[in-house]
Protein backbone atom coordinates (compact mmCIF):
# COMPACT_ATOMS: atom_id res chain seq x y z
CA UNK A 1 0.00 0.00 0.00
CA UNK A 2 0.94 3.44 -1.06
CA UNK A 3 2.67 5.58 2.49
CA UNK A 4 0.77 8.74 2.45
CA UNK A 5 0.60 10.78 5.47
CA UNK A 6 -2.78 10.08 7.63
CA UNK A 7 -5.02 12.53 8.06
CA UNK A 8 -7.33 12.63 11.73
CA UNK A 9 -10.78 12.24 10.57
CA UNK A 10 -11.28 15.38 12.61
CA UNK A 11 -9.46 17.64 9.85
CA UNK A 12 -10.52 15.16 7.32
CA UNK A 13 -14.50 16.60 7.51
CA UNK A 14 -13.15 20.30 6.91
CA UNK A 15 -11.40 19.53 4.31
CA UNK A 16 -12.26 21.15 0.88
CA UNK A 17 -9.21 19.86 -1.13
CA UNK A 18 -11.62 17.67 -3.22
CA UNK A 19 -9.41 15.64 -6.00
CA UNK A 20 -6.70 15.10 -3.52
CA UNK A 21 -5.48 11.89 -2.19
CA UNK A 22 -5.30 11.46 1.67
CA UNK A 23 -4.66 8.72 4.13
CA UNK A 24 -7.57 7.67 7.16
CA UNK A 25 -7.00 5.14 9.48
CA UNK A 26 -9.73 4.06 12.21
CA UNK A 27 -12.10 1.68 13.81
CA UNK A 28 -15.48 0.47 11.24
CA UNK A 29 -18.09 1.68 12.61
CA UNK A 30 -20.78 0.09 9.76
CA UNK A 31 -20.13 -1.49 6.39
CA UNK A 32 -23.47 -1.38 4.21
CA UNK A 33 -24.27 -1.59 0.48
CA UNK A 34 -24.49 -3.64 -2.19
CA UNK A 35 -22.75 -6.68 -4.43
CA UNK A 36 -21.35 -3.02 -6.55
CA UNK A 37 -20.66 -0.72 -3.48
CA UNK A 38 -19.90 -0.59 -0.35
CA UNK A 39 -20.29 2.19 2.74
CA UNK A 40 -17.65 2.02 5.63
CA UNK A 41 -18.51 4.15 8.20
CA UNK A 42 -15.09 4.93 10.09
CA UNK A 43 -13.85 6.59 13.17
CA UNK A 44 -10.85 7.49 14.76
CA UNK A 45 -11.64 9.21 17.82
CA UNK A 46 -10.72 12.34 16.97
CA UNK A 47 -14.70 13.22 16.58
CA UNK A 48 -17.83 11.75 16.84
CA UNK A 49 -18.44 12.04 13.37
CA UNK A 50 -17.80 9.18 10.96
CA UNK A 51 -16.12 9.55 7.81
CA UNK A 52 -17.91 7.62 4.78
CA UNK A 53 -15.80 5.21 2.85
CA UNK A 54 -16.93 4.32 -0.92
CA UNK A 55 -15.75 1.15 -1.98
CA UNK A 56 -15.68 -0.52 -5.40
CA UNK A 57 -16.26 -3.95 -4.02
CA UNK A 58 -14.99 -5.24 -7.54
CA UNK A 59 -12.02 -3.28 -7.51
CA UNK A 60 -10.83 -4.00 -3.83
CA UNK A 61 -12.10 -7.53 -4.01
CA UNK A 62 -15.41 -9.45 -2.24
CA UNK A 63 -13.14 -11.75 -0.40
CA UNK A 64 -10.70 -9.11 0.79
CA UNK A 65 -13.30 -6.82 2.11
CA UNK A 66 -14.86 -9.57 4.52
CA UNK A 67 -13.09 -8.70 7.48
CA UNK A 68 -14.18 -5.41 7.31
CA UNK A 69 -16.73 -5.46 9.73
CA UNK A 70 -17.94 -3.45 12.89
CA UNK A 71 -15.34 -3.06 14.90
CA UNK A 72 -12.11 -3.89 13.04
CA UNK A 73 -9.51 -1.52 12.39
CA UNK A 74 -8.55 -0.18 8.87
CA UNK A 75 -6.25 1.95 7.21
CA UNK A 76 -7.78 3.46 3.96
CA UNK A 77 -6.15 5.08 1.18
CA UNK A 78 -8.46 7.42 -1.18
CA UNK A 79 -9.70 10.46 -3.02
CA UNK A 80 -11.45 12.80 -1.15
CA UNK A 81 -14.91 13.97 -3.41
CA UNK A 82 -17.83 16.49 -2.28
CA UNK A 83 -20.46 13.96 -0.81
CA UNK A 84 -23.37 13.68 -2.58
CA UNK A 85 -25.34 12.39 0.76
CA UNK A 86 -27.17 13.81 3.42
CA UNK A 87 -25.15 14.85 6.65
CA UNK A 88 -21.60 14.94 5.56
CA UNK A 89 -20.01 16.93 3.16
CA UNK A 90 -17.28 14.79 2.41
CA UNK A 91 -16.75 11.56 1.65
CA UNK A 92 -13.17 9.21 0.51
CA UNK A 93 -13.40 6.91 -2.42
CA UNK A 94 -11.85 4.48 -1.20
CA UNK A 95 -8.59 3.06 -3.83
CA UNK A 96 -6.47 0.94 -0.94
CA UNK A 97 -7.51 -0.76 2.12
CA UNK A 98 -5.48 -2.15 4.73
CA UNK A 99 -6.53 -4.44 7.69
CA UNK A 100 -4.61 -3.46 10.77
CA UNK A 101 -6.97 -5.66 12.72
CA UNK A 102 -10.18 -8.06 12.14
CA UNK A 103 -13.05 -8.07 15.02
CA UNK A 104 -14.84 -11.23 14.64
CA UNK A 105 -18.69 -10.22 14.77
CA UNK A 106 -19.39 -13.66 16.39
CA UNK A 107 -17.70 -12.39 19.68
CA UNK A 108 -16.94 -8.80 19.24
CA UNK A 109 -19.65 -7.35 22.20
CA UNK A 110 -20.20 -3.76 20.32
CA UNK A 111 -22.18 -4.77 17.44
CA UNK A 112 -24.15 -1.29 15.89
CA UNK A 113 -27.12 -1.68 17.77
CA UNK A 114 -27.14 0.55 21.14
CA UNK A 115 -26.16 -1.14 24.11
CA UNK A 116 -27.56 -0.18 27.92
CA UNK A 117 -24.86 1.90 29.89
CA UNK A 118 -25.09 -0.88 32.76
CA UNK A 119 -24.02 -3.56 29.81
CA UNK A 120 -21.21 -0.95 29.05
CA UNK A 121 -19.98 -0.66 31.88
CA UNK A 122 -19.25 -4.65 32.24
CA UNK A 123 -16.65 -3.98 28.95
CA UNK A 124 -15.52 -0.68 29.98
CA UNK A 125 -12.19 -1.80 28.21
CA UNK A 126 -14.36 -1.79 24.96
CA UNK A 127 -16.59 1.54 25.75
CA UNK A 128 -14.62 4.16 24.75
CA UNK A 129 -15.23 3.04 20.91
CA UNK A 130 -18.88 3.89 21.51
CA UNK A 131 -20.41 7.47 20.42
CA UNK A 132 -21.59 7.76 23.94
CA UNK A 133 -17.86 7.58 25.54
CA UNK A 134 -15.95 8.81 23.11
CA UNK A 135 -17.92 11.90 23.85
CA UNK A 136 -17.63 11.73 27.73
CA UNK A 137 -13.89 10.89 27.56
CA UNK A 138 -13.43 13.75 24.90
CA UNK A 139 -15.20 16.93 27.24
CA UNK A 140 -13.36 15.36 30.14
CA UNK A 141 -10.26 15.71 28.30
CA UNK A 142 -11.63 19.56 27.40
CA UNK A 143 -12.55 20.12 31.23
CA UNK A 144 -9.48 19.56 32.48
CA UNK A 145 -7.69 21.93 29.63
CA UNK A 146 -10.74 24.58 31.19
CA UNK A 147 -10.01 24.30 34.82
CA UNK A 148 -6.16 24.67 34.06
CA UNK A 149 -6.77 27.63 31.77
CA UNK A 150 -8.62 28.80 34.54
CA UNK A 151 -6.50 29.34 37.10
CA UNK A 152 -3.56 29.99 35.38
CA UNK A 153 -5.02 32.85 33.47
CA UNK A 154 -5.92 34.44 37.18
CA UNK A 155 -1.95 33.83 38.77
CA UNK A 156 -3.02 30.82 40.80
CA UNK A 157 0.42 28.01 40.38
CA UNK A 158 -0.78 24.76 40.01
CA UNK A 159 0.79 22.50 43.53
CA UNK A 160 1.20 18.85 43.75
CA UNK A 161 0.11 17.77 47.14
CA UNK A 162 0.69 13.91 48.22
CA UNK A 163 -1.40 10.91 47.29
CA UNK A 164 -0.09 9.31 50.20
CA UNK A 165 -0.24 10.50 53.45
CA UNK A 166 -0.62 10.03 57.53
CA UNK A 167 -3.36 12.44 58.20
CA UNK A 168 -7.17 12.46 57.63
CA UNK A 169 -8.00 16.09 56.37
CA UNK A 170 -11.87 15.09 56.26
CA UNK A 171 -11.49 13.56 59.88
CA UNK A 172 -14.40 11.12 58.47
CA UNK A 173 -11.99 7.90 59.23
CA UNK A 174 -12.76 6.81 55.36
CA UNK A 175 -9.35 6.36 54.33
CA UNK A 176 -7.72 3.33 52.48
CA UNK A 177 -4.67 2.03 54.16
CA UNK A 178 -1.78 1.81 52.53
CA UNK A 179 0.95 -0.85 53.60
CA UNK A 180 3.55 -3.56 53.05
CA UNK A 181 3.10 -5.36 55.92
CA UNK A 182 2.59 -8.79 55.75
CA UNK A 183 -1.31 -9.17 56.11
CA UNK A 184 -1.18 -12.88 57.27
CA UNK A 185 1.55 -11.88 59.98
CA UNK A 186 0.74 -8.62 61.10
CA UNK A 187 2.79 -7.65 65.12
CA UNK A 188 0.76 -6.50 67.85
CA UNK A 189 1.13 -4.62 70.97
CA UNK A 190 -0.17 -5.83 74.43
CA UNK A 191 -3.08 -3.80 74.13
CA UNK A 192 -3.43 -5.57 70.48
CA UNK A 193 -2.81 -2.61 68.46
CA UNK A 194 -0.95 -3.06 65.04
CA UNK A 195 2.58 -1.75 65.58
CA UNK A 196 3.87 -0.18 62.46
CA UNK A 197 7.30 0.98 63.48
CA UNK A 198 8.65 -2.12 60.61
CA UNK A 199 5.60 -0.95 57.96
CA UNK A 200 7.25 0.86 54.86
CA UNK A 201 6.95 4.48 56.56
CA UNK A 202 7.34 3.27 60.18
CA UNK A 203 3.99 5.29 60.95
CA UNK A 204 -0.35 3.99 59.38
CA UNK A 205 -0.27 5.70 55.99
CA UNK A 206 -3.33 6.10 53.78
CA UNK A 207 -4.33 7.09 50.49
CA UNK A 208 -5.40 10.99 50.67
CA UNK A 209 -9.03 11.83 50.93
CA UNK A 210 -8.14 15.68 50.08
CA UNK A 211 -5.08 18.07 49.15
CA UNK A 212 -6.82 20.43 51.43
CA UNK A 213 -4.21 20.65 54.26
CA UNK A 214 -0.85 20.88 52.05
CA UNK A 215 -2.85 23.25 49.57
CA UNK A 216 -3.35 25.97 52.77
CA UNK A 217 0.49 25.46 53.39
CA UNK A 218 1.32 26.49 49.87
CA UNK A 219 -1.95 29.23 49.84
CA UNK A 220 0.51 30.82 52.70
CA UNK A 221 3.77 30.84 50.97
CA UNK A 222 2.48 31.34 47.02
CA UNK A 223 -0.65 33.45 47.28
CA UNK A 224 -2.99 31.19 45.28
CA UNK A 225 -2.85 27.31 44.39
CA UNK A 226 -4.89 24.72 43.04
CA UNK A 227 -4.32 20.93 43.12
CA UNK A 228 -6.19 18.59 40.93
CA UNK A 229 -5.45 15.15 40.97
CA UNK A 230 -6.73 11.92 42.89
CA UNK A 231 -8.43 11.41 45.67
CA UNK A 232 -9.75 8.49 47.64
CA UNK A 233 -13.11 7.82 49.94
CA UNK A 234 -13.57 4.53 51.77
CA UNK A 235 -16.86 5.31 52.03
CA UNK A 236 -19.43 2.61 51.47
CA UNK A 237 -21.74 4.60 49.50
CA UNK A 238 -23.10 3.06 46.15
CA UNK A 239 -24.66 6.04 45.18
CA UNK A 240 -24.75 7.49 41.19
CA UNK A 241 -22.91 10.20 42.48
CA UNK A 242 -20.20 8.42 44.69
CA UNK A 243 -16.71 6.69 43.67
CA UNK A 244 -14.20 5.42 45.37
CA UNK A 245 -11.21 7.20 43.40
CA UNK A 246 -12.44 10.37 42.11
CA UNK A 247 -10.30 13.48 41.09
CA UNK A 248 -10.79 16.58 42.95
CA UNK A 249 -9.86 20.48 42.18
CA UNK A 250 -8.50 22.58 45.75
CA UNK A 251 -8.28 26.16 44.84
CA UNK A 252 -6.98 27.94 48.37
CA UNK A 253 -6.67 31.74 48.40
CA UNK A 254 -4.99 33.13 51.53
CA UNK A 255 -6.98 36.09 52.21
CA UNK A 256 -9.92 35.46 50.60
CA UNK A 257 -12.71 35.61 52.80
CA UNK A 258 -16.05 33.57 52.48
CA UNK A 259 -17.77 35.74 50.30
CA UNK A 260 -14.72 36.21 47.60
CA UNK A 261 -14.65 32.12 48.20
CA UNK A 262 -18.32 31.93 46.86
CA UNK A 263 -17.66 34.12 44.09
CA UNK A 264 -14.22 32.66 43.05
CA UNK A 265 -16.57 29.11 42.77
CA UNK A 266 -19.53 30.84 40.62
CA UNK A 267 -16.97 32.20 38.17
CA UNK A 268 -14.88 28.95 38.29
CA UNK A 269 -17.80 26.36 37.51
CA UNK A 270 -19.46 29.07 34.76
CA UNK A 271 -15.86 29.39 32.88
CA UNK A 272 -15.96 25.25 32.80
CA UNK A 273 -19.72 24.99 31.63
CA UNK A 274 -18.68 28.40 28.72
CA UNK A 275 -15.13 26.27 27.50
CA UNK A 276 -17.64 22.98 27.06
CA UNK A 277 -20.35 24.84 25.19
CA UNK A 278 -17.89 26.52 23.22
CA UNK A 279 -15.49 23.76 22.50
CA UNK A 280 -17.33 20.60 22.61
CA UNK A 281 -20.53 21.69 20.48
CA UNK A 282 -20.82 18.16 18.51
CA UNK A 283 -20.23 15.97 21.52
CA UNK A 284 -23.05 17.66 24.06
CA UNK A 285 -25.24 17.86 21.18
CA UNK A 286 -24.96 14.29 20.83
CA UNK A 287 -25.40 13.96 24.28
CA UNK A 288 -28.51 16.31 24.42
CA UNK A 289 -30.20 14.33 21.39
CA UNK A 290 -29.47 10.89 23.12
CA UNK A 291 -30.15 10.67 26.56
CA UNK A 292 -31.24 14.71 28.09
CA UNK A 293 -33.26 16.52 25.61
CA UNK A 294 -32.85 19.57 28.20
CA UNK A 295 -28.89 19.07 28.57
CA UNK A 296 -28.07 22.47 26.30
CA UNK A 297 -30.63 24.31 27.80
CA UNK A 298 -29.90 23.51 31.61
CA UNK A 299 -25.67 24.58 30.16
CA UNK A 300 -27.14 27.94 28.79
CA UNK A 301 -29.50 28.38 31.99
CA UNK A 302 -26.73 28.34 34.67
CA UNK A 303 -24.44 30.85 32.78
CA UNK A 304 -27.39 33.50 32.98
CA UNK A 305 -28.19 32.98 36.77
CA UNK A 306 -26.86 34.36 39.58
CA UNK A 307 -25.83 31.52 42.36
CA UNK A 308 -28.08 32.25 45.55
CA UNK A 309 -26.13 32.55 48.73
CA UNK A 310 -28.19 31.36 51.70
CA UNK A 311 -27.54 30.45 54.94
CA UNK A 312 -28.29 26.99 55.83
CA UNK A 313 -30.67 27.65 58.83
CA UNK A 314 -32.82 29.97 55.97
CA UNK A 315 -32.42 26.85 54.28
CA UNK A 316 -33.71 24.68 56.67
CA UNK A 317 -36.25 26.65 57.67
CA UNK A 318 -37.71 26.68 53.67
CA UNK A 319 -37.42 22.89 53.62
CA UNK A 320 -39.37 22.81 57.04
CA UNK A 321 -42.29 25.24 55.27
CA UNK A 322 -42.37 22.46 52.30
CA UNK A 323 -42.87 19.55 54.80
CA UNK A 324 -45.46 21.26 56.53
CA UNK A 325 -47.45 22.27 52.95
CA UNK A 326 -47.15 18.43 52.85
CA UNK A 327 -44.13 17.69 50.81
CA UNK A 328 -42.98 14.21 51.30
CA UNK A 329 -38.67 14.02 51.91
CA UNK A 330 -37.57 10.29 52.35
CA UNK A 331 -34.91 11.71 55.44
CA UNK A 332 -36.04 13.86 58.31
CA UNK A 333 -35.26 17.71 58.16
CA UNK A 334 -34.40 19.80 61.42
CA UNK A 335 -32.04 22.26 62.70
CA UNK A 336 -28.59 20.32 63.21
CA UNK A 337 -29.30 18.07 60.31
CA UNK A 338 -26.66 16.77 57.21
CA UNK A 339 -28.61 17.47 54.32
CA UNK A 340 -29.68 15.08 52.00
CA UNK A 341 -29.67 14.85 48.54
CA UNK A 342 -33.37 15.30 48.47
CA UNK A 343 -33.10 18.25 50.51
CA UNK A 344 -30.44 20.07 48.62
CA UNK A 345 -32.28 18.92 45.27
CA UNK A 346 -35.44 20.70 46.26
CA UNK A 347 -33.58 23.56 47.13
CA UNK A 348 -32.20 24.21 43.78
CA UNK A 349 -34.82 22.67 41.72
CA UNK A 350 -37.90 23.64 43.07
CA UNK A 351 -37.71 26.35 44.81
CA UNK A 352 -34.86 28.60 43.89
CA UNK A 353 -34.62 26.88 40.22
CA UNK A 354 -31.08 28.11 40.04
CA UNK A 355 -27.85 27.16 41.58
CA UNK A 356 -27.72 27.55 45.44
CA UNK A 357 -24.48 27.94 47.63
CA UNK A 358 -25.44 27.08 51.55
CA UNK A 359 -23.66 28.85 53.64
CA UNK A 360 -23.51 29.03 57.76
CA UNK A 361 -23.51 25.30 58.61
CA UNK A 362 -23.50 23.67 62.39
CA UNK A 363 -20.13 23.18 63.09
CA UNK A 364 -21.39 19.60 64.56
CA UNK A 365 -21.53 18.56 60.94
CA UNK A 366 -18.34 20.04 58.99
CA UNK A 367 -15.04 19.53 59.11
CA UNK A 368 -12.39 20.58 61.93
CA UNK A 369 -10.54 23.57 60.24
CA UNK A 370 -13.47 25.75 59.24
CA UNK A 371 -13.67 29.31 60.70
CA UNK A 372 -15.95 29.89 63.69
CA UNK A 373 -18.59 32.28 63.54
CA UNK A 374 -19.43 34.57 66.60
CA UNK A 375 -22.72 32.67 67.16
CA UNK A 376 -20.56 29.48 68.70
CA UNK A 377 -22.83 27.17 66.67
CA UNK A 378 -22.07 27.52 63.01
CA UNK A 379 -18.95 28.12 61.12
CA UNK A 380 -18.19 29.50 57.57
CA UNK A 381 -18.63 26.65 55.16
CA UNK A 382 -20.16 26.56 51.86
CA UNK A 383 -21.37 23.94 49.83
CA UNK A 384 -22.33 24.90 46.19
CA UNK A 385 -25.66 23.04 45.20
CA UNK A 386 -26.57 21.71 41.58
CA UNK A 387 -29.47 20.79 39.57
CA UNK A 388 -29.79 17.02 38.92
CA UNK A 389 -26.39 16.71 41.44
CA UNK A 390 -26.70 18.17 44.39
CA UNK A 391 -23.53 19.17 45.93
CA UNK A 392 -21.17 20.00 43.54
CA UNK A 393 -18.60 21.63 45.70
CA UNK A 394 -17.83 21.64 49.27
CA UNK A 395 -15.76 24.54 50.89
CA UNK A 396 -15.29 27.12 53.32
CA UNK A 397 -13.25 30.12 55.11
CA UNK A 398 -10.39 28.71 56.78
CA UNK A 399 -10.52 29.16 60.99
CA UNK A 400 -7.01 30.96 60.86
CA UNK A 401 -6.41 31.58 64.83
CA UNK A 402 -4.35 28.97 65.96
CA UNK A 403 -6.03 27.84 69.71
CA UNK A 404 -9.50 27.87 68.28
CA UNK A 405 -7.91 25.61 65.79
CA UNK A 406 -6.21 23.17 68.10
CA UNK A 407 -9.30 22.77 70.30
CA UNK A 408 -11.70 22.06 67.45
CA UNK A 409 -9.24 19.64 66.63
CA UNK A 410 -8.94 18.34 69.51
CA UNK A 411 -12.87 18.42 70.65
CA UNK A 412 -13.52 16.44 66.97
CA UNK A 413 -11.21 13.98 68.04
CA UNK A 414 -8.48 14.63 64.98
CA UNK A 415 -4.74 13.73 66.76
CA UNK A 416 -2.89 17.17 67.10
CA UNK A 417 0.16 15.24 67.09
CA UNK A 418 -0.22 14.60 63.38
CA UNK A 419 -0.63 17.93 62.12
CA UNK A 420 1.44 19.64 64.07
CA UNK A 421 2.90 20.99 60.19
CA UNK A 422 -0.59 21.67 59.65
CA UNK A 423 -0.99 23.75 62.87
CA UNK A 424 2.47 26.13 62.11
CA UNK A 425 0.63 27.92 59.74
CA UNK A 426 -1.16 28.93 62.46
CA UNK A 427 1.73 29.51 64.83
CA UNK A 428 3.74 32.01 62.16
CA UNK A 429 2.43 34.34 59.86
CA UNK A 430 -1.39 33.16 59.69
CA UNK A 431 -3.80 34.90 57.82
CA UNK A 432 -7.21 34.59 56.71
CA UNK A 433 -7.77 31.87 54.00
CA UNK A 434 -10.41 30.34 51.79
CA UNK A 435 -10.76 27.54 49.23
CA UNK A 436 -13.18 24.93 48.15
CA UNK A 437 -12.83 21.60 46.51
CA UNK A 438 -14.74 20.81 43.05
CA UNK A 439 -15.28 16.48 42.34
CA UNK A 440 -14.39 16.91 39.40
CA UNK A 441 -16.70 13.49 38.20
CA UNK A 442 -19.56 15.39 39.78
CA UNK A 443 -19.24 18.59 37.44
CA UNK A 444 -18.57 16.05 34.35
CA UNK A 445 -22.35 14.76 35.52
CA UNK A 446 -23.76 18.20 34.78
CA UNK A 447 -21.60 18.97 31.90
CA UNK A 448 -22.61 15.93 30.11
CA UNK A 449 -26.11 15.27 31.28
CA UNK A 450 -25.22 11.77 31.89
CA UNK A 451 -27.01 10.12 35.51
CA UNK A 452 -24.24 7.75 36.82
CA UNK A 453 -20.89 9.20 38.10
CA UNK A 454 -19.85 5.45 37.20
CA UNK A 455 -20.10 6.39 33.09
CA UNK A 456 -17.99 9.69 33.51
CA UNK A 457 -14.58 8.06 34.35
CA UNK A 458 -13.06 5.63 32.39
CA UNK A 459 -12.49 2.88 35.11
CA UNK A 460 -14.72 3.27 37.94
CA UNK A 461 -13.52 1.95 41.46
CA UNK A 462 -16.67 1.65 44.15
CA UNK A 463 -17.43 -0.78 46.57
CA UNK A 464 -16.88 -4.48 45.27
CA UNK A 465 -15.58 -3.17 41.78
CA UNK A 466 -12.03 -2.53 40.64
CA UNK A 467 -11.86 -4.22 37.09
CA UNK A 468 -9.78 -3.05 34.30
O1 LIG B 1 -17.03 18.27 50.54
P1 LIG B 1 -15.72 17.54 50.46
O2 LIG B 1 -15.56 16.33 51.30
O3 LIG B 1 -14.62 18.64 50.81
C1 LIG B 1 -13.28 18.41 50.92
O4 LIG B 1 -12.70 17.38 50.71
C2 LIG B 1 -12.53 19.68 51.26
N1 LIG B 1 -11.20 19.28 51.78
C3 LIG B 1 -12.45 20.55 50.03
C4 LIG B 1 -11.73 21.85 50.28
O5 LIG B 1 -12.27 22.70 50.96
N2 LIG B 1 -10.53 22.01 49.75
O6 LIG B 1 -15.44 17.14 48.95
C5 LIG B 1 -15.38 18.13 47.95
C6 LIG B 1 -16.14 17.69 46.73
C7 LIG B 1 -17.63 17.44 46.98
O7 LIG B 1 -18.36 18.63 46.96
C8 LIG B 1 -17.97 16.52 45.82
O8 LIG B 1 -18.16 17.26 44.63
C9 LIG B 1 -16.70 15.71 45.67
O9 LIG B 1 -15.65 16.45 46.25
N3 LIG B 1 -16.80 14.39 46.32
C10 LIG B 1 -16.95 13.24 45.66
N4 LIG B 1 -17.07 12.96 44.35
C11 LIG B 1 -17.22 11.67 43.99
N5 LIG B 1 -17.24 10.64 44.86
C12 LIG B 1 -17.12 10.86 46.19
N6 LIG B 1 -17.11 9.83 47.03
C13 LIG B 1 -16.96 12.21 46.65
N7 LIG B 1 -16.82 12.78 47.85
C14 LIG B 1 -16.71 14.11 47.63
MG1 LIG C 1 -18.89 18.07 51.35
Amino acid sequence: METITRTKIVDVLKSVAFGSTVNVKGWVRTRRGSKQVNFIALNDGSTINNVQIVVDVEKLGEEYLKPVTTGACISVNGILVESQGKGQNVEIQATEIQIYGSADPATYPLQKKGHSLEFLREIAHLRPRTNTFGAVFRIRHNMAIAIHKFFHERGFFYFHTPIITASDCEGAGQMFQVTTMNLYDLKKDENGSIIYDNDFFGKQASLTVSGQLEGELAAMALGAIYTFGPTFRAENSNTPRHLAEFWMIEPEVAFNEIAENMQLAEDFIKYCVQWALDNCHDDIQFLNDMFDKGLIERLEGVLKETFVRLPYTEGVKILEEAVAKGHKFEFPVYWGVDLASEHERYLVEEHFKRPVILTDYPKEIKAFYMKQNEDGKTVRAMDVLFPKIGEIIGGSQREEDFEKLRTRAEEMGVPVKDIWWYLDTRRFGTAPHSGFGLGFERLLLFVTGMANIRDVIPFPRTPKTADF
